[in-house]
C-alpha cells in the first residue's frame, strides 16, 4: 500500500478541551504521521472558503460559526492509505453513530463539535493542504 497524505484538522470544541494531544495521539497511534501542523484561529472568509461545498446545506452558517469559534489547528498526516486510514479512525460524523474506539465516538460533544475533520478523497486531500500549507511547511 502506498505512503499517501491526508488533510486534518482539529476543531474548535477539542482545542477549547485542551484536545489536541489527545487527538493526535489517536491519529499517531492509527499509524499517521504529523507531517505538517499548525494552530491558526479560522476568519469567516477562511471557514467559508473550506466548506464551500457545503455552502447550500442546512446546517453551512451554524459550521462556520463553530469553525471560527476558537482556535483550529490544521495538520498534514502521512502514512499507507492515509486518507482511509484517517477517516477510520474518525468515525462517523455523527458521534451517535461512531463506532467505539474512534475519535468522534471517545471525544467529540456533537454532530456539529465533532472534533476532526479529515479529507475525504485523495483529490480533496491535496486541495486542502494546498489551502493551508505551503510546500516547505510540510517535511516529511
Ligand atoms: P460532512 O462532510 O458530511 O462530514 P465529515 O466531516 O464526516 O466528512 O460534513 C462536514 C461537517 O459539517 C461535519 O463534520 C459537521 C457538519 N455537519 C453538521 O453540523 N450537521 C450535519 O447535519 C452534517 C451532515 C454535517
Amino acid at each position: 500500500m502506498a505512503v499517501t497524505r491526508t488533510f486534518s484538522i482539529i476543531k474548535p470544541d477539542a482545542t477549547r478541551r485542551n484536545l489536541t494531544g489527545a487527538v493526535t495521539k489517536m491519529l499517531e497511534e492509527a499509524g499517521l504521521r504529523v507531517v505538517a501542523s499548525k494552530r491558526l484561529q479560522l476568519s469567516q472568509e477562511q471557514a467559508e472558503g473550506f466548506y464551500a461545498v457545503h455552502k447550500e446545506r442546512p446546517f453551512f452558517g451554524e459550521l462556520v460559526s463553530f469553525m471560527t469559534s476558537g482556535p483550529v489547528v490544521v495538520q498534514v498526516l502521512e502514512g499507507e492509505d492515509a486518507v482511509k486510514r484517517n477517516r477510520d479512525i474518525m468515525g462517523a460524523t455523527n458521534p451517535k453513530d461512531a463506532a467505539e474506539g474512534t475519535i468522534r465516538k471517545e471525544l467529540a460533544e456533537s454532530i456539529e463539535a465533532n472534533t476532526v475533520h479529515g479529507s475525504d478523497s485523495e483529490e480533496n486531500a491535496a486541495i486542502e493542504i494546498d489551502f493551508f500549507f505551503k510546500a516547505d511547511e510540510i517535511v516529511g
